[in-house]
């Protein structure tokens, strides 16, 4: 059987993994969330207070750490870690350990094996250029910083948290310069991306924009 994958790129809050989990629950897809691993991987970093500045003590970290997705779920070590990596500490830090080249290539192998053998949408920053330049779509979704740091102010207020949009608008400018100046893998759309800017857009039309690019034929998907 030929396995697709479906590729969808962008910088920090522009959506990706909204419609990649969307997509992949309407077309039957496993859907892979490859920034969780960094973020997997920067949970233990900061579990084991290695320091930000310590580059072979993170390789290290990394090298002994087992990742895992199950029903949804991300598993650091056997065990369930959505939330905690989800945390500010993990915003602030997950740039830095997802710029070091031997981070990324456990990471890149462990993205391809998880893929294997599966029908699979996975959302990141490399995976049109450089886990899958052979995908058989590739997205690029962005929107500008104003829109995307206005929507993390939105879901933060919803959760009852106090912020400061400014500070949200710097701290994604910030990671977004880290991971698009790096000089392993960085943020950029695949020559043959599709690009979808979502600045103004709901996530339905976004949704139905991405699907009209995709014709879907018996659990197959053909480029339209
Ligand atoms: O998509 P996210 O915000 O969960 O990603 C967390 C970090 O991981 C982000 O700073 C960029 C990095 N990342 C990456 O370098 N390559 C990927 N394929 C996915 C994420």
């Amino acid at each position: 059987m030929d396995y697709k994958v479906i590729a969808i790129d962008g910088p920090a809050g522009a959506g990706k993994s909204t419609i990649a989990k969307k997509l992949s629950d309407i077309i039957g897809y496993t859907y892979i969330d490859s920034g969780a691993m960094y973020r997997a991987v920067t949970l233990k970093v900061l579990r084991e207070n290695v320091s930000l500045s310590n580059t072979e003590m993170m390789i290290a970290v990394a090298e002994k750490t087992v990742i895992d997705f199950k029903d949804n779920s991300i598993f650091l070590d056997g065990k369930a870690v959505n939330n905690e990596i989800r945390e500010e500490s993990i915003n602030k830090s997950v740039s830095i350990i997802a710029a070091i080249s031997e981070i990324r290539k456990l990471m890149v192998n462990l993205q391809r094996k998880i893929s294997k053998n599966k029908n699979v949408v996975m959302d990141g920053r490399d995976v049109g250029t450089v886990i899958f330049p052979e995908a058989d779509i590739k997205f690029y979704i962005t929107a500008t910083v104003d829109e995307r740091a206005d929507r993390r102010y939105k879901e933060f207020i919803q959760k009852g948290c106090a912020v400061d949009i400014q500070d949200i608008k710097s701290q994604i400018e910030k990671r977004d310069h880290i991971d698009s100046t790096r000089a392993d893998s960085p943020l950029k759309a695949a020559s043959d991306a599709i690009m979808i800017d979502t600045t103004g857009k709901s996530i339905e039309e976004v949704l139905e924009e991405v699907i009209s690019h995709i014709k879907i034929k018996g659990g197959g998907i053909v480029v339209i």
